[in-house]
């Protein structure tokens, strides 16, 4: 072993020297020589590797069992279902429930009559009839026109109750002396009737004030006066308010 590291060093010493012999001339130049001398070029001792060792090979692995590779699933094919149509089972069905007997057929009601529009300004009074109070004077005649117009005739209050209300009808409108009253009669020594050509018995109308006739000549029409309460004749051509009651259907 010395031995082998004395050539190494001997042999590193020369490749040195070698080394800057190769890259430089040398330096020592005499006046005389026209070339500096190329310094010696080293002889190398080819180098003498050492034998490495060989290595122990490789143990062999002992690998685990390799477990079997389970196979693989089927190859996926396109494969189109035929489909599958799933018998229709008929579902039980009820029985069929009992029909109620028909009906007796109901009876006929009688239609009732059209109510039928009141003209304007007439207002029912419930229990007594239809009417409506006119408060400007006019003649017995033209009153007795008017509510014909109207599809009536000229009030006559045949009832205490009906009195009553026409006598509260000249209090709330403030009329001072009273309605014309379909009462008439045709001239002096006649009957009264009634618009409607009914007897004052048949009416049931008490209209002379204190049980009194008072119906002078030319005092052939009527009217309610509000100072007696009562019915009373008048000439035909005096001017009252008066009041107009329909006809009921
Ligand atoms: C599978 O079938 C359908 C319809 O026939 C087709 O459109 C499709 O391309 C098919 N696929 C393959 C992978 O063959
Ligand atoms: C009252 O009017 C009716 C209808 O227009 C008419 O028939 C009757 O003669 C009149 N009565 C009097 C006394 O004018």
């Amino acid at each position: 072993m010395i031995f082998r590291s004395a050539l190494l060093g001997l042999a590193v010493l020369l490749a040195a020297e070698k080394g800057s012999a190769l890259s430089q001339r040398c330096s020592t130049q005499c006046p005389l020589c026209p070339e500096p001398v190329p310094c010696p070029v080293p002889r190398c001792p080819v180098p003498t590797c050492p034998t490495l060792p060989v290595p122990p090979p490789c143990p062999v692995p002992r690998c685990p069992p390799i477990p079997p590779i389970p196979p693989c699933p089927p190859p996926l094919v396109n494969v189109s279902c035929p489909e599958v149509s799933c018998p229709e089972i008929p579902c039980p069905s009820c029985p069929a429930c009992p029909q109620p007997p028909p009906c007796p057929p109901c009876p006929t009601l009688p239609t009732a009559p059209p109510t039928r529009a009141l003209p304007s300004g007439y207002r029912e009074e419930p229990g007594l009839g239809i009417y409506k109070v006119y408060r400007i004077r006019t003649s017995w005649p033209a009153a007795n026109e008017t509510c014909s117009v109207d599809g009536g005739y000229l009030a006559v209050p045949n009832s205490e109750a009906e009195k009553d209300l026409f006598l509260g009808w000249l209090d709330s409108n403030n009329l001072r002396y009273g309605f014309h009253i379909g009462i008439v009669r045709s001239g002096f020594g006649r009957p009264f009737t009634t618009v409607l050509g009914e007897s004052l018995t048949s009416a049931q109308i008490d209209m002379w004030k204190s049980g009194r006739v008072s119906a002078p000549i030319g005092n052939d029409c009527t009217y309610l006066s509000r100072s007696h309460a009562a019915i009373a004749a008048e000439q035909c051509s005096d001017t009252e308010p008066y009041v107009c009651e329909l006809s009921r259907v």
